[in-house]
């Protein structure tokens, strides 16, 4: 009756307890189902006619039998590690002992899904037979008469490759323990577990390996981290993706042509991820060659996926003939939509804005895709403001989940929810905030850089400046963000805001850094292969020697947890103020923007629900510990104090 086999447990259940012990009951519930169809005597055979994930192959793994039909949609997989869980009805036990730990470990620590062929080859499906002839093939092996027992439930059985008792074994649980940590630092509790039950169970019968499962899924369900990460990224992102914010009564408009202005390295991405959804691109810039060869960029990935067997050349082609580059404005007669990604700078965005206006319907939406320049501002450039919007990508486009939408003062209900409409087309996950310097994502992210850099001055070693980001999850240190970023973007984006705002605007001691590198050190960044870091031709960088010189060490060195506590809450704290202003209308669009903007740590569950991880109470006491020390900064605002003296959480 669905397109899916299973695709997985209903988490809200897991969302209501919290107790370890329940929730290993839970668990312990399910298993015993799945055991008692799997023990009970008659074969039987999962027909995989669609996804299945979680929950859904583990009942399929219970089964005798697994024919999948051929169906290049299906996933197949274990992937409750991505929510932080783990899989809690028999997944981390009959698993390894039909594929052997060796293959099965890596798929449940990373959550791996597969296609039906991959799962094949693994060893995980049977048979792959064509869509039409799925319940007879199921049917024909019933037919078989073949014995309903599985392997491990027959006498002497050992998995494929062994079980613990041999050294390799051992050895591959040493090695994947040490991995393990290199790569998560210690900070997800599932990936550990799935190991512990893997580990602890194989060597003995299932129904006790099974009883391992249960408590480890208990004690792990009930961990803030994982009731965090189920929060945001299962409900809050499942409600984003649905467009659970879009204004109702609007009627759903999704663009079939669009136009993007300036095809450079955004309107290139802006115009590849569209086409890619099926969606006509009239991609505009100053030259035909720089137009051109933006769809020649899109030309090379594309390839890729060809040249990996994703898409056929025939599909390629139909992408690549929706992008139409060229400089004449009269082509975006009809465009539905029209968003500008040339250069940040006010004269040209406005110049380029008034351009299009002539030719577009008053209906049309004009987006921004500025990255600092408020979008109020912009708008004025716009005869119909009420049509004017923010639409922030992340580069690069095609891999960035996210799309920050930024509603202008004057930006009307219809236009929001078309824009809304546009995301959900090219599948992106996009949040809702109000205007403002930096927006959201921006303006949040600079209090990690500019912390990191007030680091340096302070005279904390730069290894332990950007070793401390990693430990507690970031993506990448400080100094090698701000490369990435390029410090001369950032010293130009300050330098404006400066001007702009005059003397209510204090750019912190970061400002100062990264003058001192651009204006005196020349080391604008990655760009010209020199910043904080010196980087190489084939993307290595290692720490700039010369930074012990600029920035001597200081005596007294601070603890690990301390600079890792300051990087957090330092984010989290403007992440509070974007709330108590009112940029950011809803603390989930805090916690998924933080997470798939810039890679804020997922087992927080977001900026703001670290807060809500750690008690507003307790982060208000250790903010105050911290602005004592270390500046201003770090002082709460009114809305937590609010919060530490009611008790309340930010998010519902
Ligand atoms: P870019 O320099 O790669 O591309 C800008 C393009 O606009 C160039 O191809 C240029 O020829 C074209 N252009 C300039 N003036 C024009 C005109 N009058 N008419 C037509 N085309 C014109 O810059 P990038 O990085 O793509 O940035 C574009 C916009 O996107 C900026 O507003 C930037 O702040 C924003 N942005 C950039 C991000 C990034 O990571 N680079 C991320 C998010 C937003």
């Amino acid at each position: 009756a669905r397109k899916d086999f299973l695709a997985g447990a209903d988490l809200g259940g897991f969302l209501k307890e919290r107790d370890a012990s329940a929730l290993a009951r839970l668990a312990a519930g399910a298993q015993a189902m799945f055991r008692r169809m799997e023990t009970g005597g008659k074969p039987v055979v999962a027909a995989i006619n669609g996804t299945a994930l979680g929950g859904g192959l583990e009942l399929a793994l219970a089964c005798h039998r697994r024919i999948a039909a051929d169906n290049p949609k299906t996933r197949i997989g274990l992937p409750e590690v991505t929510m932080g869980l783990l899989p809690g009805a028999g997944g981390t036990q009959r698993l390894p002992r039909l594929i052997g730990i060796h293959a099965a470990v890596p798929l449940l620590v990373e959550g791996t899904r597969l296609d039906v062929r991959k799962a094949q080859e693994a060893g995980i499906i049977d048979e792959v037979v064509p869509v039409e002839a799925l319940l007879g093939a199921a049917k024909k092996w019933l037919a078989s008469g073949p014995e309903p027992i599985n392997p491990w439930d027959k006498k002497g059985f050992r998995p494929p490759g062994g079980d613990m008792s041999s050294t390799r074994a051992q050895e591959f649980f040493t090695v994947a323990n040490s991995m393990l940590r290199q790569k998560t630092y210690g900070n997800y509790p599932a990936p550990e577990a799935i190991l512990s039950c893997v580990h602890d169970g194989i060597g003995s019968p299932i129904d006790v390996g099974l009883r391992i499962e249960a408590k480890y899924f208990g004690q792990t369900a009930a961990t803030p981290q994982c009731q965090s990460m189920i929060k945001t990224l299962f409900f809050a992102m499942g409600d984003a993706n649905k467009l659970k914010r879009r204004p109702k009564e609007v009627p759903q408009r999704v663009p079939s042509r669009i136009g993007v202005l300036g095809s450079g390295l955004m309107g290139q991405g802006i115009g590849h991820v569209t086409a890619q959804a099926g969606i006509e691109v009239v991609l505009i810039d100053s030259t035909r060659e720089k137009a051109e060869a933006a769809k020649a960029r899109s030309d090379q990935l594309l390839q890729r996926n060809v040249d990996k067997g994703r898409m056929t050349a025939g599909q390629k082609k139909e992408i690549l003939d929706r992008l139409h580059p060229g400089t004449d404005y009269a082509a975006l007669e009809g465009c539905e939509l029209v968003i500008e990604a040339v250069f940040e700078n006010r004269a040209v965005k406005a110049e380029v804005t008034q351009k299009a206006a002539q030719v577009l319907a008053d209906d049309a939406v004009f987006a921004s895709n500025t990255s600092t320049l408020p979008i109020s501002g912009l708008a004025q450039a716009y005869p119909r403001p009420e049509n004017f919007i923010g639409l922030h990508f992340f580069s690069p486009v095609h891999r960035m989940a996210l799309l920050e939408i930024i509603r202008g003062e004057q930006t009307s209900d219809a236009c929001l929810a078309w824009s809304l409409d546009y995301a959900r087309a090219i599948r992106k996950t996009p949040i809702v905030v109000n205007d403002g310097r930096g927006f959201y994502t921006s303006r949040v992210v600079s209090t990690f850089a500019d912390e990191g850099l007030a680091m340096l001055v302070e005279g904390v070693k730069p290894g332990l400046i950007e070793n401390g980001a990693l430990m507690c999850g970031m993506p990448m240190g400080p100094l090698a963000l701000s490369d990435e970023v390029q410090i001369d973007l950032f010293y130009k984006i300050r330098k404006q805001w400066m001007e702009d705002l005059g003397d209510s605007y204090d750019p912190g001691v970061s400002f100062e850094v990264a003058k001192h590198f651009v204006e005196d050190l020349d080391r604008p960044g990655k760009a010209k292969l020199k910043g904080f870091y010196d980087h190489n031709e084939k993307g290595e960088r290692h720490l700039w020697p010369g930074l012990a010189k600029e920035y001597p060490a200081a005596a007294n060195q601070p603890d690990v947890e301390e600079v890792q506590q300051r990087f957090l809450y330092i984010q989290a704290l403007e992440a509070a103020r974007t709330f108590e202003e009112g940029i950011v209308t809803a603390p989930a669009d805090a916690d998924i923007g933080s997470i798939l903007g810039w890679g804020f740590p997922a087992w927080t569950g977001g900026a703001l629900s670290l807060i809500d991880q750690i008690g507003a109470a307790e982060f208000v006491t250790r903010c105050q510990r911290l602005a004592d020390r270390h500046g201003e900064r770090f002082v709460p605002p009114k809305l937590l104090l609010d919060l530490a003296a009611s008790g309340d959480r930010l998010a519902a």
